[in-house]
């Protein structure tokens, strides 16, 4: 069964070395919400998620990461990094099931099938990554991280190289599947972050902030619904002020 994931908070300032990265920070990524996290390239958005997952050992925070339940992370998360990763001499089913092949643990063959087939690579299983389209490697990179099945999750970008009806599918698919987790979501796609988040944070080179959800209906919010397109259009109007 699924563990709770914790209500985590972070807070501070990130410095890699003497140069001051992002912050002062507050971020609060409350218990099973999806949190979509907006802001300009370069601002330190990805180094946020390496701190999260703990594995940004370059980077210094100046304040603190807590969970709720003091415990750490070790365990409880996952990442989907914003390049592949994908090792080239596996194949798909393979690279799917890299996390347990690392842990040496048994592989679940039906499991791994079973998330391919839903990312709708059924067809590709035993493939090797160089075979496939950019947008086909970066399914597969979510189907891993789907198959972690871990209490939080933290997607870069995971859905910028798809063409737009995989895009829908695959942000369909993985609010389902994430239902019930933590998930931080760093996206530059204003539609997403609609149709996706509980919260949504802009972030600054100088700060982090709430953007406001208003009145809006719990997520997914429908595509199309005039609900989703009015939070759509008000996000960017105030990405475009705040920015
Ligand atoms: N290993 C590193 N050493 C020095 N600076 C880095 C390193 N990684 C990232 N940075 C710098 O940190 C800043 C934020 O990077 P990043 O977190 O990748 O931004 P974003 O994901 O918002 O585009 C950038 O200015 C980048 O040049
Ligand atoms: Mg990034």
């Amino acid at each position: 069964m699924l563990k709770r994931p914790p209500t985590i908070c972070l807070s501070g300032t990130l410095y890699i070395g003497e140069t001051h990265i992002c912050g002062p920070l507050n971020l609060n990524l409350p218990s099973a919400r999806w949190t979509c996290i907006l802001g300009p390239s370069g601002v330190g958005k990805t180094t946020i998620l390496r701190v999260l997952a703990g594995t940004a050992t370059n980077v210094k925070l100046d304040g603190t990461l807590s969970t709720e339940d003091e415990k750490s992370l070790n365990g409880r998360i996952t990442m989907m990094a914003q390049a592949d990763f994908l090792m080239p001499w596996l194949n798909i089913s393979e690279n799917t099931a890299f996390g347990a092949r690392l842990r040496g643990e048994k592989i679940d063959r039906t499991a791994v099938q079973d998330i391919l087939t839903r990312v709708g690579l059924a067809e590709h299983l035993e493939k090797k990554p160089h075979t496939l389209s950019v947008g086909q490697r970066q399914r597969v990179a979510l189907a891993r991280t789907l198959l972690e099945n871990r209490p939080v999750i933290l997607l870069d970008e995971p859905f910028s190289t798809l063409d737009a009806l995989s895009r829908i599918q695959m942000q369909s698919l993985s609010a389902s599947l994430l239902r019930g987790r933590s998930v931080v979501h760093v996206t530059h796609d204003v539609a997403e972050a609609a149709h996706l988040s509980h919260q949504i944070f802009l972030i600054t080179r100088t700060r982090s902030f709430h953007l406001s959800l208003g009145t809006a209906p719990p997520p997914p919010r429908r595509w199309g619904a005039s609900e989703t397109l009015s939070l759509q259009s008000r996000l960017l109007h105030l990405l475009m002020e705040e920015t």
